[in-house]
């Protein structure tokens, strides 16, 4: 693993190495705190390249804490996160846009007094220039492409949703983290925004954070269930306890 630095996963990290080879994210034993209040405790996750993985769980559970710590928003109270091989837990988010994470807010986080072109382009900055993507983030979502030089701030929801994924994808990740990207959307957009999603499987690695079991267990390839900031049922979709899984995400 030349090149790859291990610290400070240490030695059980070394022993993982060979298993690390095609690992897109992951986290050991991170901990994420709110002033003393610690919300992510020892978390050891990973999402294998090309993978779409979902983070489930209730209100409060931590997903938008720890998606936040993944990109760079919160800092690490403790563990580690290594991006493609490489340590970025003390990186700044701009960095770890720069090598690769795309990053979706929950409550999409567009910018409302901008165009829908303007706000794509705000996406460029990881990569610089566009070499494409404006394209194929309109043949994704061609309602964007009809709305470009509109208000953001006057799409539906469901367009703000889009927006905001496209803007991720203008600085071509090759990890998308999502958080609740159907939350509040019509039913009918929803399944678009899904099969969005679904059509993303295999060109980057796909973090997911989801309330609801339905997409979550359709699409994703690995399903990690937080309670109360730690991890309490892991897994396929196929091989998770289903009894165990409704009460983890019952209100
Ligand atoms: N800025 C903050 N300051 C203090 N505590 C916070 C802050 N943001 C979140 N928390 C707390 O951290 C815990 C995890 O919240 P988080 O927003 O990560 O949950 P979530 O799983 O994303 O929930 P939801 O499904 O509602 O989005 C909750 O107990 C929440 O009250
Ligand atoms: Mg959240």
């Amino acid at each position: 693993m030349i090149g790859v630095s291990l610290l400070p996963f240490g030695r059980e990290a070394a022993r993982h190495a060979e298993a690390a080879a095609g690992e897109m994210i992951a986290t050991r034993d991170l901990s994420i705190a709110y002033g003393r209040s610690v919300v992510v405790d020892r978390l050891s996750i990973e999402a294998r390249t090309g993978e779409v993985v979902c983070v489930m769980g209730r209100n409060g559970a931590g997903k938008t804490t720890l998606l936040k710590a993944l990109i760079g928003v919160l800092p690490a109270y403790g563990g580690a996160i290594r991006l493609d091989g490489r340590e970025v837990t003390k990186k700044p988010s701009h960095a770890r846009a720069r090598a690769g994470m795309g990053y979706v807010p929950q409550g999409r986080g567009i910018f409302p007094y901008l165009s829908v072109l303007e706000n794509l382009q705000m996406g460029l900055e990881p990569v610089g220039r566009d070499t494409g993507q404006l394209e194929e983030v309109f043949g994704l979502f061609p309602v964007l492409k009809q709305m470009a030089g509109r208000t953001a701030g006057v799409l539906s929801g469901g367009q703000q949703q889009q927006l905001a994924i496209g803007r991720a994808l203008m600085g071509r990740p090759k990890l998308l983290l999502l958080d609740e990207p159907t939350e509040g959307i019509q039913p009918n957009i929803v399944e678009e925004i899904e099969n969005v999603i679904g059509s993303l499987r295999g060109k980057m690695t796909i973090l997911l954070a989801e309330q609801f079991l339905g997409f979550a267990l359709a699409n994703a390839d690995h399903c990690y269930v937080l309670e109360r900031g730690t991890v309490t049922l892991a897994g396929k979709p196929s091989e998770l306890d289903t009894g165990r899984l409704q009460e983890a995400l019952a209100v």
